[in-house]
């Protein structure tokens, strides 16, 4: 018998959304309302590193998933598919070449280890599902593209599709009801515009408030300004932004993102009961770049915010000074700001 212990390891970075995803049309295959557009970080910052192996040594008809020295549940609906879907890609693989080793059937194990606090409210399982896909497809050695990998990556989390590429990332909504289409693409490669940088603010208090899949579901029943956004506002601002990023306009870019930011955040106060993620702190942040943006005399930062409190501040590297620099002493006096990694706030979160 094959006794084998058969591995492979990778790694996918965390992306922040510059044009967010906000609703789905379909909760379980996870396809949203509208497009979405997004910067990779740098995989030295954020970023998860995943090992999967299986073997028939592993004890029979159990998956296992550990992350960062926790053991996971594995048996959730979006786990689920995406085992079910690399599974059934190497099935094919092996109905094809009977010479292949019979993967498909044997246990997986998996490890993730995050270089960053899983709790602080990143975009943990956007880097989490991808990296888990990466790996398992390595392992299978399935002849996938990213993009034909980010429709599985997507019915994990719907960010994790993004997460397949680094730099500049388009995810189109797509038509099909079954999210064939539903599918990741690069817009431009981290090189194109390499002087992009990420400052990760973290409010070092922050708790899991609304999730994103129940705020979502509650943004489409019941927020007025949501079916603008969705049809109208969206589509216009993913040609704008693939163009802004095309161009390496920082300014038009900057204004899409934080336009973006405050249009989801809109819609989440729109909707019935209202949805905070923003607070006093974030709102500090957002007055900051302000700040930066008019002593500099023009738009050299950005900031955006996820389903949480936590700012991230986009610049170019040439602004480094004015943009890392205010924020440390506008910041360092105001109780709850830190680091990414939950140092001193850093001038060294270089994106892309
Ligand atoms: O992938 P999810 O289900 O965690 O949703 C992510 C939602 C936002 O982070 C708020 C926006 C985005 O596009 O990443």
């Amino acid at each position: 018998a094959d006794s084998t212990v058969y591995r492979a390891s990778t790694t996918a970075p965390v992306n922040i959304a510059v044009i967010k995803y906000w609703g789905k049309r379909d909760p379980k295959l996870n396809l949203p309302t509208n497009s979405s557009l997004s910067v990779t970080l740098a995989q030295s910052d954020l970023r998860t590193h995943t090992t999967a192996a299986c073997s028939t040594l592993f004890p029979a008809g159990q998956d296992t998933l550990l992350l960062n020295g926790a053991a996971q549940d594995v048996s959730g609906a979006r786990t689920q598919a995406c085992f079910r879907e690399l599974r059934a890609l190497r099935e094919a693989l092996e109905a094809q070449d009977p010479q292949l080793p019979k993967l498909a059937q044997q246990p997986l194990r998996i490890v993730s280890e995050n270089n960053f606090p899983t709790a602080a409210g990143l975009a943990s399982s956007a880097a989490g599902f991808a990296a888990l896909v990466r790996a398992i497809a390595d392992l299978y050695q399935l002849p996938a593209t990213p993009t034909e990998l980010s429709r599985i990556a997507r019915q994990g989390s719907g960010s994790a599709c993004r997460s397949l590429f680094g730099g500049y990332v388009a995810w189109e909504k797509g038509t099909a009801a079954d999210g064939s289409d539903s599918l990741a693409y690069e817009v431009a490669p981290a090189s194109h515009w390499p002087d992009m940088r990420a400052l990760i603010l973290v409010v070092s208090a922050a708790k899991k408030g609304v999730s994103s899949t129940t705020g979502m579901q509650a943004t489409v029943a019941t927020s007025s300004l949501f079916a603008a956004r969705a049809n109208d506002t969206v589509p216009a601002r993913m040609r704008d932004m693939a163009s802004a990023i095309k161009a390496k306009d920082f300014a038009a870019f900057a204004d899409l993102t934080m336009k973006d930011s405050n249009s989801f955040h809109a819609c989440c106060l729109d909707t019935s009961p209202p949805i905070f993620y923003m607070n006093d702190v974030s709102r500090a942040a957002v007055r900051a770049v302000e700040a930066i943006n008019a002593a500099a005399g023009k738009t050299v930062a950005a900031y955006t915010f996820d389903a949480g409190p936590n700012a991230v501040v986009y610049y170019a590297a040439e602004h480094e000074a004015a943009v890392a620099g205010a924020f440390k002493a506008v910041l360092a006096g105001t109780e709850g700001w830190s680091g990414a990694r939950g140092e001193a706030v850093a001038a060294d979160e270089k994106a892309a």
